[in-house]
């Protein structure tokens, strides 16, 4: 008895099946009108994108169901953004299922390098497949992929704008100038030196001017931590040691490493730690970096009392605040 195997026979390819837009006009002139909707509404996509981007506000919000309250800019930008790309794709998997050519293809293996014939055979045959997808017999989806591809491109261009302005002076301005009254946040309260007792620390923020409100960015930069000492225990030079007041000192709270809240101080050792990264910065001696990847003491406010007897600052801060960037001068 032989023991070769026989090899399984060649089952062949299954019997082509017609879609029905093969055969039937009347569902092919249903199947582009369908694609081109699909187009169509990519394009309403990025006409959102756009429409959000400049014309609603970023400080505004609405209720949507689930997801809670919702930046409206940013939801508008989202969702233009989403439906721009998901529609062109849907388009464009409908219209292969539906228009384009449906036949098996058998394409051998060969080298990597085509032969200039097989180039110039592969361009013939684009030219081929592009007549048979219809483009030029089909001009309703020619007319709306070209409106959807070209919209879906604009809004990379768009993006750019976030990219400026140019920040100017305010990476190097706080709100705090001379004269500003120190105020506990959260509540606002002007301060004085009794309220704080020695060890004790607070949060202040500069206080608001008539009619001003606080805005994110303040508070990302205005942050302010006092903490209390005895006097006795500062090392700092006649300079610094003017700025305190009654044992009271004010360090900037945002982290000069990467500009983390400087939250944590520890009472014993005087020490203000940063979570982030550990950053840990010497309250005795101006916040001298002991510890940690931050490369800056955390800057200094120099505060003194008004006639009444509340915390206000005696100048603005000598340094930026927070990390470094790129047009620092320290
Ligand atoms: Fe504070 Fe890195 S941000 S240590």
């Amino acid at each position: 008895m032989s023991k070769e195997l026989e090899p399984l026979a060649d089952p062949g390819l299954p019997e082509h099946v017609h879609r029905k837009a093969d055969i039937d006009p009347i569902a092919a002139k249903r199947a582009e009108r369908q694609v081109a909707v699909l187009f169509s509404l990519s394009s309403v996509g990025t006409l959102l994108f756009i429409y959000s981007f400049f014309f609603i506000k970023d400080d505004v919000f609405i209720f949507v169901p689930i997801m809670g309250n919702t930046n409206a800019h940013q939801l508008g930008i989202g969702m233009g953004m989403a439906l721009s790309l998901l529609f062109i794709g849907f388009g464009a998997v409908h219209w292969a299922k539906t228009l384009m050519p449906d036949q098996e293809v058998i394409a051998y293996r060969h080298e990597l390098k085509s032969a200039p014939e097989d180039r110039s055979e592969f361009v013939k045959t684009a030219k081929e497949g592009a007549e048979q997808a219809g483009l030029g017999r089909r001009p309703l989806i020619k007319r709306s992929l070209a409106a959807a591809v070209g919209l879906a491109g604009l809004p990379a261009v768009i993006l750019l704008r976030d990219l400026g302005p140019l920040p100017g002076n305010s990476l190097n301005e706080t709100n705090w100038k001379t004269g500003t009254k120190l105020v506990t946040d959260p509540g606002d309260r002007p301060i004085k030196a009794s309220d704080l007792e020695v060890g004790g620390v607070a949060q202040v923020m500069p206080a608001l001017l008539a009619g001003q409100k606080r805005t994110l960015e303040d508070i990302a930069k205005d942050a302010v931590l006092l903490i209390r000492l005895r006097p006795s225990e500062f090392q700092l030079d006649a300079e610094r040691l003017s700025w305190t007041h009654e044992g009271i000192i004010a360090f900037s709270k945002i982290c000069s490493h990467m500009g983390c809240a400087v939250a944590l101080y520890e009472q014993t050792t005087k020490h203000l730690l940063c979570p982030c990264h550990q950053s840990t910065f010497d309250v005795t001696r101006a916040a001298k970096v002991i510890f940690g990847p931050s490369a800056r003491p955390l800057p200094q406010l120099a505060i003194t009392v008004d006639a009444d007897g509340y915390l206000i600052a005696k100048q603005p801060f000598t340094e930026a605040v927070g990390p470094s960037f790129w047009e620092r001068k320290s």
